[in-house]
């Protein structure tokens, strides 16, 4: 099963799609994921994503599309995918279309995850994310039991650089413009559902279960 989980920043695409993924056995493909990664390890990817993703600008479609063509063609995305952060373009969304025809795949479900912008704001202010292994915590919603500290590794917390108020407004305006058409997009292909992102983080991962079929 291929899905694609799509919804502004801090909708908690993140959270769900690790969470979906482990559950039903599939990948949690994040781009948002590998490029911080590649920033991380100073990667010539990473060198070149850095400017957009510190402005909260949309990294170039051919260097995105690029790893997901990559990524797609190991046998570990054979049982499944869970698409977080992409497509976030039309350009990329046909170009997914594309790169499953030819692996003779196709996208099952497009999941919209609602959430207003007083509740991303307050999402994406509290975030913090373990430097070592990525895990993430929000101050008040999901806390470390140690303030600062993973309690997966051990590992440093800090505060995303894009998480900053105006980044994130940028973020926002940039999801308006080129991320929301993609919901006319699926919609008219018929494999758009809605779900509401609100209230306590198990709860919405049923609601999820429960439009893309799997019941728990
Ligand atoms: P990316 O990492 O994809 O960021 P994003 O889409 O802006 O989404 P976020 O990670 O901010 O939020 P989320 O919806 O995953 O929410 P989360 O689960 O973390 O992209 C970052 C940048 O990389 C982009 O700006 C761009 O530059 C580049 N990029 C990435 N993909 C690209 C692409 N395809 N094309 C071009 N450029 C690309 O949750 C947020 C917080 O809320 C957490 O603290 C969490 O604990 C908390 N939370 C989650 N759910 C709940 C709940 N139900 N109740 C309370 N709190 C909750």
């Amino acid at each position: 099963m291929y899905l694609v989980l799509i919804g502004p920043p801090g909708s908690g695409k993140g959270t769900q799609a690790k969470r979906m993924a482990e559950e039903l056995g599939f990948v949690h493909l994040s781009t948002g994921d590998i490029l911080r990664e590649a920033v991380r390890e100073g990667t010539p990817l990473g060198l070149e994503a850095k400017k957009y993703m510190e402005e909260g600008r949309l990294v170039p479609d051919e260097v995105v599309i690029g790893i997901v063509r990559e990524k797609l063609r190991s046998p570990e995305c054979e049982k499944g995918v869970v698409f977080d952060g992409f497509p976030r373009t039309i350009s990329q969304a046909e170009a997914l279309d594309r790169i499953l025809e030819e692996l003779g795949r196709r996208l099952d479900r497009v999941v919209e995850v609602e959430v207003s912008e007083e509740e991303v704001l307050r999402r994406l202010t509290g975030r913090r994310t373990c430097r070592n292994c990525g895990a993430m915590y929000h101050v008040f919603f999901e806390p470390p039991k140690v303030e600062g500290v993973c309690d997966k590794c051990g590992g440093p917390l800090y505060q995303r650089e894009d998480d900053k108020e105006d980044v994130i407004k940028e973020r926002l305006r940039v999801y308006r413009k080129d991320t929301e058409p993609l919901i006319s997009y699926y919609e008219k292909k018929g494999v758009l559902v809605k779900v509401k992102g609100e209230g306590p983080i198990e709860e919405v991962k049923q609601r999820l279960l429960e439009a893309i079929g799997v019941r728990r």
